[in-house]
């Protein structure tokens, strides 16, 4: 058995652990961080791809923004496609000079990666039977068998950034979380394909077939998701017969419509809306999809994971600094208050944009009017723009420790 003390011990080295783990570094607080599955695996996996404002500054004043101002694609505007025509909302000239950056979660995390071994701090890749406790006491435990070896990590504090499907919220006594959630009926089909973005913007699409998304990751390689049955089983899609309901659904009156090339990854993801509070138990500070999920047509959830540490690192800061345990004691409202906001953002543009199987042709006909208001207000346009592109961070950046930014 290998025994160890750190001050923070991570769980997942997903964008929420690494973030941590850096925010703490340039605060001189040890960390270690303990992840499952392996650095390959942990950075192939594709997953988001939109960077709001506040997650772009937030890396650049952590010096860890090289690769998202060198390959990320800003964007000032995105489309919103209905009855064949494109809408475009114009982000920066609504929110004052803001923009979304197209960079892929993977860039991010690999980014993040070379930064914690810069560092030279413990980060620990395939990791088994990882499990927390004592989460009451001041001295809580991370357990977990390293290459073969069993480990015991001591921790003063432990923060669960080990996604939706982690041992860090299990671990809480039920009873002492709510629960707030809502499954939709349907899912998003995604792929990869290597093909020149046809817009420069993100369109997306309400067709009368159902939701569809253009969106990109670099000039040479398109992503697009469709709106399919949650368990729809990838197999039953051929690329030609995907490529017919991408070219269905997106191709406006005027011609416009995705370029094809090589699908080189596809996926179906369920959505759900979840919010499990308080964001805390003990010495356990859940972080990121730990503790909520959002359905990805805000694309919030990347951008949550790192507003939700920037409040962390700002608490262990206060209490290692100060020895105040006020801010820790704050940290679950303060992130609530950001993340049902954006919940409640996701879960509009998810209903607003997608086809329910149980809607009413009432139902669709408020939806087109929701659009169409949409486009043609200013105010409506605005408000879009202004939660799009991230609504201010609960805390700020000089109060975890980093340079003014924003
Ligand atoms: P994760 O990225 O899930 O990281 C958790 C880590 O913990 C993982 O590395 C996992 O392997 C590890 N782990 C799990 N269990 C254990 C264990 N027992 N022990 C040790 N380690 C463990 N968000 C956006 O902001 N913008 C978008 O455009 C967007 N698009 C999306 C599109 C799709 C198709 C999907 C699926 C998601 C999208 N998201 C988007 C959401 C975004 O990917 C997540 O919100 C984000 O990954 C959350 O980061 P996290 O660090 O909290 O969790
Ligand atoms: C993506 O590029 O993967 C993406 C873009 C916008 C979303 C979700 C995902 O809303």
């Amino acid at each position: 058995m290998t025994r160890q003390a750190t001050q923070v011990g991570i769980v997942g080295a997903g964008p929420a652990g690494l973030l941590l783990g850096h925010l703490l570094h340039l605060n001189g607080i040890d960390s270690v961080i303990v992840e499952d599955r392996s650095r390959e695996h942990v950075i192939d996996r594709v997953r988001a791809g939109v960077l709001e404002q506040g997650t772009v500054d937030l890396m650049a004043a952590m010096g860890v923004g090289g690769g998202v101002e060198h390959a990320g694609l800003r964007h000032a505007g995105l489309y919103i496609s209905f009855l064949g025509q494109r809408h475009r909302i114009d982000l920066t000239e609504l929110t004052g000079g803001k923009a979304i950056t197209v960079y892929g979660q993977n860039e991010v995390v690999r980014d993040l990666i070379d930064a914690r071994t810069a560092t030279g701090r413990p980060l620990y890749f395939e990791t088994e039977d990882v499990g927390v406790a004592e989460l009451d006491s001041t001295e809580p435990v991370i357990r977990f068998r390293h290459g073969g070896s069993a480990h015991e990590l001591r921790c003063d504090f432990i923060a669960g950034c080990d996604g939706f499907h982690g041992v860090c919220r299990p671990s809480i006594p039920s009873g002492a979380l709510t629960v707030y959630e809502r499954e939709y009926p349907f899912g998003w089909l995604g792929i990869l394909a290597e093909a020149a973005p046809s817009s420069d913007e993100l369109v997306y699409t309400l067709h009368e077939r159902g939701f569809a998304l253009f969106s990109m990751r670099s000039p040479k390689v398109t992503r697009l998701y469709l709106q399919v049955p949650p368990d729809e089983p990838i197999e039953q899609w051929s690329d030609d017969a995907i490529w017919d309901e991408m070219l269905r659904r997106m191709t406006t009156r005027d011609g416009w419509k995705p370029n094809i090339g090589r699908i080189t990854q596809k996926s179906v993801t369920p959505m759900r809306s979840f919010v499990a509070a308080p964001m805390r138990h003990g010495r356990l500070f859940l972080a990121g999809d730990a503790a909520h999920i959002v359905p990805p047509t805000g694309a919030k959830g990347l951008n949550l994971a790192a507003s939700d540490v920037l409040v962390l690192a700002r608490a262990l800061k206060g209490f290692y600094e100060r020895g105040s345990s006020d801010w820790l004691n704050e940290y679950s409202d303060t992130c609530l208050r950001r993340v049902w906001k954006a919940q409640r953002f996701s879960w509009w543009m998810t209903s607003t944009l997608h086809r329910s199987p149980d809607e009413t042709a009432f139902d669709h006909q408020r939806q087109i009017a929701d659009l169409d208001y949409l486009t043609s207000s200013c105010a409506a346009m605005t408000s879009l723009a202004e939660q799009y592109v991230g609504l201010p961070m609960e805390v700020s950046f000089e109060s975890a420790g980093l340079p003014a930014g924003g």
